[in-house]
């Protein structure tokens, strides 16, 4: 690692201190034999109280369908932590800590007795704040947000209009709703029970450490934020591409496909950090503004412009890294005729004084040749003399790469002379990387978003209007698929960069995707 100066130490400017109290709670996780609590949702708030960041006292309750008993769930958990952790190592007695509060609730989602047990079992804590204080984290199915919302509403646990003791908010996971109509539905069906600012929708780019810094980047730091518009941006990339294809999860994405899973939200989320406004202050009301002006300026493609604009793919059998690859239609539970898109490439356009004219390509895939996601913002060449005028398009114009994952960190690239006494230019790199500046040091993305929804900071979860004006964006192009049969002509081997089409996206003016490159 790379010795920083003292002087960077003192200059350091620590927004943190601002941080919230973390007040004593109850985390009630609704579907906590899935996946996702596994996976992440334990993984993260057992680091977080290995980083003494938890509230004390604090318990976490699991409410799910299975019978199990206290210890056969934080045995799972256990398992799980040493498998999907970033630590992967339990500390014996830091898990004995962390285990004490974890506590089983056996129910089904539908019946009313199981709330009344909750909240007993709430009670029976013994502290007036665990019984007050609820996080509802709601892992299940989106069928269900509005039932389980509903129940705790009736058996009190849940209070919409009060104001304290106490605090109740309700954390939603993605997918929310399938297109405007369900999302504007599901809205209205919460906001039945709980107020607006009591629900955080999860979007989980939003806790990457990268893409928060995307804010910073831009506005603290003149010199970029002064090139950061139409007269010096020729256009922007975003790219989220995985190695992965669909796997064990067919069932879900046929429902889903790339445009819902991927587009939808994260890449719209990316796109904004990127392209809005500087907000007035850091309050989360005022960034979630900046951030529904920009989506809201989005232009709207009327579906018989889609064919012109976005480009839809779908991974037929290939080899990545040498390992045989099959095709999406055999994956388990897809079926073998579908037309689900796995990759996506879309041009869009904003409506507004910074960026008219200025395309933003988005694209994302599975199946891939290499997992990364980054945000490649690309200026406009130099006047067509000098070098320019000899090298032509060989002369590339500067980019400023922002690679949110793996291998984090900025690059800005530009021209500079080849040493010898011929005279030939290329392209060099001045590379800032997050690992050699800071240390491989990098929380999870739900660790940061726990905490935030502990806290009641909303900044990093995504608005009702937000989500509607996502909605806005894609519903059409949906709508332009519907009952279009993918062509072969969509089709990509598993392990190349997506169909044809998306090369002739960019190619109608004169642009090319850059690929990201392997981390070092
Ligand atoms: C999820 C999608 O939201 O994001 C997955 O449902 C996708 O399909 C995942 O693989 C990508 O997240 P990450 O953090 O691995 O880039």
């Amino acid at each position: 690692m790379e010795t920083s100066d003292p002087l960077d130490e003192l200059l350091t400017c620590r927004l943190n201190l601002g941080r919230k109290k973390v007040e004593p709670c109850s985390v009630v996780i609704f579907g906590a034999s899935g996946d996702l609590t596994a996976r992440k949702l334990v993984p993260a708030l057992y680091h977080l109280h290995t980083s003494k960041q938890l509230p004390s006292p604090m318990r976490i309750i699991g409410f799910a369908r299975r019978e199990k008993t206290n210890e056969d769930w934080r045995e799972e958990l256990r398992a799980g932590v040493e498998t999907f952790s970033r630590a992967k190592r339990v500390d014996p007695k830091l898990w004995a800590e962390f285990a004490g509060n974890l506590f089983y609730c056996q129910g089904d989602f539908s019946d009313e007795n199981a709330y009344t047990r909750l909240s007993k079992q709430l009670a029976a804590f013994g502290d007036e704040a665990l019984r007050r204080n609820l996080l509802f984290y709601l892992a299940t199915a989106p069928a269900q947000f509005a039932e389980v919302a509903g129940h705790l509403s009736r058996t009190r646990l849940l209070r919409r209009d009060e104001e304290g003791p106490g605090w109740q908010r309700l954390v939603v996971e993605k997918p929310f709703g399938t297109d405007l109509a369900s999302a504007r539905q599901l809205n209205t069906e919460l906001t039945r029970f709980a107020h607006e600012k009591q629900i955080y929708r999860i979007d989980h780019y939003l806790g990457k450490e990268t893409v928060q810094n995307i804010l910073m980047f831009r506005f603290s730091n003149a010199i970029f934020e002064r090139l950061w518009g139409r007269d010096s941006v020729d256009h922007v990339q975003i790219t989220v591409s995985e190695k992965l294809g669909v796997g064990s999860r067919g069932g879900y994405y046929e429902q889903a496909g790339a445009l819902r899973d991927m587009v939808q939200n994260h890449l719209l989320q990316v796109m904004a950090l990127v392209a809005m406004e500087p907000p007035v202050s850091l309050e989360a009301e005022a960034i979630r503004d900046e951030k529904v002006k920009l989506l809201t300026a989005v232009r709207i493609y009327d579906p018989s412009q889609v064919p012109q604009a976005v480009v839809r793919g779908q991974y037929t059998d290939g080899e990545i890294d040498g390992q045989p690859r099959v095709a999406y239609r055999q994956e388990p539970k897809v079926a073998p005729g579908s037309n689900v898109e796995t990759y996506v490439a879309a041009k869009f356009l904003v409506d507004n004084w910074r960026w008219s004219g200025v395309p933003f390509y988005l694209r994302t895939g599975k199946s891939l040749p290499l997992s990364a996601s980054e945000v490649r913002v690309q200026f406009r060449p130099t006047p067509n003399v000098l070098f320019a005028a000899q090298c032509g398009p060989k002369l590339d114009a500067n980019a400023i790469t922002l690679r949110l994952q793996p291998d984090e960190g900025i690059t800005l690239r530009f021209n500079g002379k080849v040493p010898g006494t011929t005279i030939q230019i290329r392209p060099v790199r001045m590379h800032f990387g997050y690992d050699s500046e800071f240390g491989a040091y990098t929380p999870e993305a739900y660790e940061r978003l726990l905490l935030d929804a502990i806290e009641g900071d909303a900044t990093l979860f995504i608005r009702r209007d937000e989500v509607e004006a996502a909605w806005s964006i894609v519903d059409p192009i949906r709508q332009a698929w519907a009952d279009q049969p993918l062509a072969h002509a969509d089709s990509y081997p598993a392990g190349m960069w997506g169909p044809k089409g998306a090369d002739d996206l960019l190619a109608a003016r004169n642009h090319t995707w850059r690929n990201p490159q392997p981390a070092n």
